[in-house]
């Protein structure tokens, strides 16, 4: 019977190895996956933006794009502007008439202005930045061409100077790397926001949304530098959706 010393004389030499094998393995194994998210961290993602009157279908085609770029694997966070933080909520209660100024209408464009500006900044800084440095990609529903197109038109006569403003107000966020808007008459528009059913919003008069769509048309010019791509909107969802795919797909193949 061999005593406990001897025991463990004959024990070491293979437990010795096991560790150092174990060591070796396990270190790899750190390393290997260390350089997996520090390659994955380095590649930053992309904002992708869809544009529109209302009823345009922004909502339903983020929503598409989203989930076709999650069945290829893409991660990908769809949002919305005004955002769901604290100072888009106090946005959508503004278009929804719950905030009003004393008189009971609603704040004016300069106002408006500042409050959507204030919320992309704080939309950007907490969503969607920290998302694209994971390398994801942001598909919005709306983002600083709204303020350009909807602010600007409700400053009636001063609209030149209010573009140059909301520009300036809006100058540190993020550019986007696609903007994709959805063309649709605004008639068509119309139809579709009475079948959705809902309770009609600020800036939702026909006459401002036709000076919204000529403005949309227009978008390159007010945005030089950026990408923008105008989708014609008018046909069936499933259409609409593989005309915003193929616009997708060469906007990034390269
Ligand atoms: N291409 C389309 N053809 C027909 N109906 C559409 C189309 N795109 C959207 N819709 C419908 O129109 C309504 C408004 O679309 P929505 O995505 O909410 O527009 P938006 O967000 O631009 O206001 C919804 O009921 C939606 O199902
Ligand atoms: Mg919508």
């Amino acid at each position: 019977m061999p005593t406990w010393t001897q025991r463990c004389l004959v024990l070491r030499p293979p437990s010795h190895f096991s560790f150092f094998a174990l060591a070796a393995v396990s270190s790899y194994a750190i390393l290997t996956r260390f350089d997996e998210t520090r390659s994955m961290n380095t590649k930053r993602g992309r904002l992708v933006v869809l544009e529109g009157i209302d009823g345009a279908g922004t909502t339903t085609h983020v929503a598409r794009l989203a989930d076709r770029l999650r069945k290829q694997r893409v991660p990908v966070h769809a949002t919305r502007e005004p955002s769901d933080g604290p100072v888009g909520t106090l946005a959508r209660q503004v278009l929804t008439g719950r905030i009003v100024v004393p008189g009971g209408r609603a704040p004016g464009w300069v106002t408006m202005a500042l409050l959507f500006a204030a919320d992309r900044m704080d939309h950007v800084e907490s969503e969607i930045e920290p998302f694209l440095a994971e390398g994801g990609v942001v598909v919005s529903d709306r983002y600083d061409a709204s303020s350009l197109a909807y602010q600007s038109i409700s400053s009636g006569a001063e609209s030149k100077e209010a573009v140059e403003w909301i520009r300036a107000l809006n100058r540190y966020v993020l550019r986007p790397d696609l903007t994709i808007v959805l063309d649709v008459a605004p008639d068509v528009a119309s139809e579709r926001r009475a079948l959705r059913g809902e309770m009609a919003q600020l800036y939702e008069q026909n006459e401002v949304q036709r000076a919204l769509a000529a403005f949309y048309k227009d978008l390159s010019k007010h945005v030089p530098g950026d990408r923008v791509v105008v989708v014609d909107a008018s046909d069936s969802i499933e259409i609409v959706h593989e005309h915003i795919w193929t616009v997708y797909e060469r906007a990034f193949s390269s």
